[in-house]
């Protein structure tokens, strides 16, 4: 897609530990990228701060990458990549609207499945793809990230249903276009398998860490949360299933606890949320479990039971 001179390739909405990340990279690799913070006064503060303070395996860098917000967008945006929680998108995208370009290329680099459903609704020209990454990064303050761990970063049709009409061609060069060195974006033939699996992984780990108040490794020497994992997975298997799902989830038990292990000293992002009292992507992750589960007709005791667990506990967390 092609831009005006001066116009960034990309416009990057949600310059939290993600956003910057891939910012961060662009810039160092001399693509023109732009971040758009959520208003005036966050451009303040962004601009009083001198930019985004990256700190990778090679190196600190205080670096200054372009930013605005919706009162100081002046050009219309033909390429974006939302990494804003799954639950902000929305709100996110309507404070933009206005400067979105019916055509646009909009990528949902973040957790979760079915905003990108809500997202294709309100730009039904839209190209709307969906990357999920194990890179892994933190805010160390509010414009100070820091790249934890290296992963990979696949892109795709925005759906589980396995038949989409967007093309591989397409997520190719708009991976290619993403993969900032070190990072790598690409394409993936089946990305339906990708996001149902994360979806599936997601649903046995971060709930119950937040349940049990625990690491992830944790999860592994407790026996109510060894049941608890066990009877998430069964329920996904069970809805998989019926959605003709289940070959990719094969041996997701084993998945789980590989994760589980592999991640031993992490604290989740939705544990991180509960504990920093900020709303969790619960409603992406195991409310869209258990929605689609009631759309079969099935109900998924466990998983209901975590979600409304997680509910109740933020709720407890506002007063
Ligand atoms: N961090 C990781 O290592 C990692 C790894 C894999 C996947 N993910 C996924 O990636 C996504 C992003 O995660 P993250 O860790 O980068 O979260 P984050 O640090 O909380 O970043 C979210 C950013 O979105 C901004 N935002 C929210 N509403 C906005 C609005 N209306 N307008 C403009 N900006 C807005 C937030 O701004 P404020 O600061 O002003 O609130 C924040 O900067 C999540 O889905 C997460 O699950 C993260």
């Amino acid at each position: 897609m092609t831009n005006k001179a001066n116009n960034p390739a990309w416009s990057i909405l949600g310059a939290g530990a993600i956003g910057s990340l891939w910012a961060c990279y662009a810039q160092n690799n001399g693509q023109a990228v732009e971040l758009i913070l959520r208003d005036q006064a966050s451009l303040a503060a962004y601009q009083a701060h001198g930019g985004i303070s990256f700190s990778s395996e090679q190196q600190t860098q205080l670096l200054n990458i372009s930013a605005c917000c919706p009162e100081t967008l002046a050009h219309p945006i033909q390429q974006l990549l939302i990494t804003t929680k799954a639950q902000q998108t929305i709100a996110a995208l309507q404070s933009i609207k206005a400067h979105i370009h019916p055509k646009a290329h909009l990528v949902l680099l973040q957790n979760g499945l079915g905003i990108t459903e809500q997202v294709q609704a309100h730009f039904p020209q839209a190209l709307v793809l969906q990357a999920s990454t194990t890179e892994g990064a933190y805010r160390s303050s509010r414009f100070a990230v820091v790249h934890a761990g290296r992963g990979q970063t696949l892109i795709g049709a925005a759906s589980i249903e396995p038949r989409t009409n967007t093309s591989l061609a397409q997520s190719t060069a708009i991976a290619e276009s993403l993969s900032f060195a070190p990072l790598q974006v690409a394409a993936s033939e089946n990305m339906a398998a990708v996001l149902w699996r994360k979806l599936a992984i997601n649903c046995a780990i971060n709930p119950l860490t937040v349940l049990h108040r625990c690491r992830n490794g944790e999860l592994l020497s407790n026996p109510a949360a060894l049941t608890h994992i066990s009877q998430v997975v069964d329920e996904i298997l069970q809805l998989s299933k019926q959605l003709h799902l289940d070959q990719y989830v094969e041996g997701l038990q084993q998945q789980v606890l590989d994760v589980a292990r592999n991640t031993a000293n992490n604290r989740s992002s939705m544990l991180q949320d509960i504990e920093s009292g900020r709303e969790t992507e619960i409603d992406a992750i195991t409310g869209y479990l258990c929605r689609l589960a009631a759309k079969q007709g099935l109900t998924l005791p466990t998983n209901q039971f975590l979600y409304d667990e997680i509910q109740r506990i933020t709720a407890l967390n506002r007063r």
